[in-house]
């Protein structure tokens, strides 16, 4: 079983089908993804809501970061872990970006780094592409700025905002990121950036065409008691089945 490296991903580029990617966040689910053969799986900061209970992305620490990337690299033995940089764990400086995507691989063990922007964090991907750390880059819809963006909207929805888009997915790109997450963009954006590109794209709520997709794993097996968001195909309720596994064995230790 050969560990999957950035070459793999880079040349799903080139296929005719898209690849598929997951986030996971702790040992069990990492093992089950592995198993399945996903190639890149990514430590999520959305296990700020899915691990950790927070409303947002944004309170997540380093360290609660770091206890999820740990369990999830031990699970795995094939597919590629890109571990997200929290918020505040890079823009404050290029030598804070190195410092934290450090600790992520070094003691989290993950095989890449994930971090929002674009034309302003081009200084931080370059400097950790230049130190050894593969970056995933993430423009369009960047959950750790909800407070600016006054919400989750659907971004490069006017001709400006999709051209500052695209020139971020390109300083992306040209930073030396490895591949590049588009979220929440209209599929004909994402299909331009995803042709325009060298990188492969990896799509969430933004249409077929890019080069692969990521879900929230949580949200396509149904583990959550909200219901997921409208591009997130749930394909079982296990919040449920769960929920009547556990009613069941408090009856039979009552009867008992
Ligand atoms: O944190 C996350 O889950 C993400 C998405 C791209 C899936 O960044």
């Amino acid at each position: 079983m050969k560990k999957i490296t950035i070459q793999n991903i880079q040349d799903f580029k080139k296929s005719s089908s898209p690849f598929a990617t997951l986030t996971a966040y702790d040992f069990c689910s990492a093992q089950i993804l592995d198993a399945a053969g996903i190639p890149l799986i990514l430590v999520g900061d959305s296990a700020s809501m899915t691990i950790y209970g927070y409303d947002t992305t944004v309170p997540v620490s380093m360290n609660e970061m770091l206890l999820v990337v740990k369990a999830v690299t031990r699970g795995v033995k094939q597919s590629l872990v890109v571990a997200d940089m929290p918020f505040l764990s890079y823009q404050p400086s290029v030598e804070q970006t190195i410092k934290n995507a450090g600790i992520l691989m070094k003691e989290g063990g993950a095989n890449a780094v994930k971090l929002e922007g674009g034309q302003h964090v081009a200084p931080n991907i370059k400097a950790l592409v230049n130190a050894g750390i593969p970056v995933l880059g993430h423009v369009g819809l960047m959950p750790q700025s909800v407070n600016q963006t006054s919400g989750y909207k659907i971004q490069g929805k006017t001709d400006e905002s999709a051209a500052q888009i695209l020139k971020d997915a390109k300083a992306v790109e040209a930073s030396g990121a490895f591949g590049i997450v588009l979220e929440c963009i209209p599929e004909a954006l994402a299909t331009q950036i995803t042709r325009v590109l060298s990188i492969p794209t990896i799509g969430i709520g933004s249409g077929n065409t890019c080069d692969g997709q990521i879900q929230v794993f949580n949200d396509i097996v149904g583990l959550t008691k909200n219901k997921p968001p409208k591009h997130a195909k749930q394909y079982a309720d296990l919040y449920t089945t769960i929920l009547n596994i556990v009613k069941k064995y408090q009856i039979d230790i009552k009867k008992s």
